[in-house]
């Protein structure tokens, strides 16, 4: 059966995943929002798009099987495992939820021969990713021993005082928000390797002055100024993975940064050659050897377009998980994988010192 998606969730990203089911043709049904204005304002500007009355009449109809959950996050659990219930394929918006428990929650609702879950990490989509994964399945980077992830924002806090900076709805700030994209290329790059220990400090200087914090452009704004401001607003980690790989991750939605003076991006430290890039960047160079001397390689590839095709592959993976049945292409264990170490990571602040990845391990 062609794919026929219900979205659920028509914020700012239910907008994108409706805007791409239509550039590609695929069929999009029904969308629902708790916000039924939200819903209704998204039915409007998308040709063959309504409303359902219910998540549970959107869950019951025939002929929507796959939903795509596009909701803040601590409803991605329940929406999930409610969908998977009612036989429908998922694409889950990252992060996968908001702690590793409701991860579990999902992963026994999945069964073998039941619905699948492919995780919104869509990034491992973009054209600059691409290319690296390229290089590195061609041989030339070999065994990657180090990757360090940057993500700076100078002010991008985003919904100050929403759901994004209640940590009971999101999880937690620039870590669960950012570094779940961070932490997600760099393993997906580096082979899933299992994770030891992380170090771990999370920091909260901007958001929680409230009406004072000073910016230009704000993601799912305005503010609310009588909101909440009880997540972090700047993460930085050391994670260690069996095999000597290591990780360092540096995230932030508000620092005092003067603008690009640090470079955002993954670089990828292999015995053969390193490279540095940008989730969206139009740019790829290999650092390496040849002929007895230091070389710089630029690698082509098309970067026109890199949001929209990503978000476009991404769906096309999905549709042929739910046609042809292949196999996700971000599965929901690597979504756990990625929540467990972003909750060391916090874990290990509030401790101020390491911890092993695994909660239930001896510290
Ligand atoms: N892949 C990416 O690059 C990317 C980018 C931004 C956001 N996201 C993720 O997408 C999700 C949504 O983020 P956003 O920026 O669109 O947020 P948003 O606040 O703009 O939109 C969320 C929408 O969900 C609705 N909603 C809330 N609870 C609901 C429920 N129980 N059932 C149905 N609808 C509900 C809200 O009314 C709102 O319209 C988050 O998990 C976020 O992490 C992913």
């Amino acid at each position: 059966m062609s794919l026929s998606l219900g979205i659920i969730g028509a914020g700012s990203i239910g907008t994108v995943h409706a805007a791409t089911a239509a550039r590609l043709g695929v069929a999009a049904p029904l969308v629902w929002d708790v916000d039924e204005s939200k819903g209704r304002a998204l039915a409007a500007t998308v040709k063959g798009l309504r409303t359902a009355p219910s998540l549970d009449a959107l869950l019951a109809e025939r002929s929507v099987n796959a939903v795509v959950v596009a909701t803040p996050n601590d409803c991605h659990a329940e929406i999930a495992v409610r969908a998977l219930e009612a036989g429908k394929h998922v694409l889950l918006e990252k992060p996968m939820a908001t702690t590793v428990e409701e991860c579990d929650r999902i992963l026994n609702a999945m069964r073998p021969d039941g619905p699948r879950l492919q995780m919104g990490f869509v990034y491992r989509h973009a054209p600059a990713p691409l290319a690296v994964k390229g290089e590195i399945d061609a041989g030339r980077i070999g065994r990657i021993y180090h990757a360090k992830c940057s993500m700076y924002r100078r002010r991008g806090i985003p919904g100050l005082g929403g759901w994004f900076t209640t940590r009971a709805r999101s999880g937690g700030g620039p870590l669960i928000d950012l570094g779940v994209h961070a932490i997600d290329q760099a393993l997906w790059l580096c082979g899933f390797p299992k994770a030891l220990r992380a170090s771990g400090a999370c920091y909260a200087t901007f958001g929680p002055r409230m009406g004072g914090y000073v910016f230009e452009e704000m993601w799912a704004g305005p503010p609310k100024l009588d909101g909440r401001f009880d997540v972090e607003d700047h993460a930085t980690a050391l994670v260690r993975f069996d095999g000597g790989l290591t990780i360092e991750l540096n995230v932030t939605w508000a620092a005092n940064i003067p603008d690009r003076s640090l470079p955002d991006g993954i670089a990828l430290f292999g015995e053969k050659g390193g490279c540095r890039f940008t989730l969206l960047g139009d740019e790829v160079r290999v650092a390496t050897e040849a002929n007895g001397t230091l070389a710089d390689l630029q690698v082509p590839f098309d970067s026109s377009r890199a949001l929209e095709r990503a978000f476009e592959a991404q769906l096309r993976a999905f549709r042929k998980v739910v046609e042809e049945g292949a196999e996700p292409a971000a599965t929901a264990e690597q979504g756990r994988a990625v929540q467990e170490i972003l909750a060391a990571i916090d874990r290990s602040s509030a401790r101020a010192r390491e911890v092993p990845i695994d909660a239930r391990s001896a510290e």
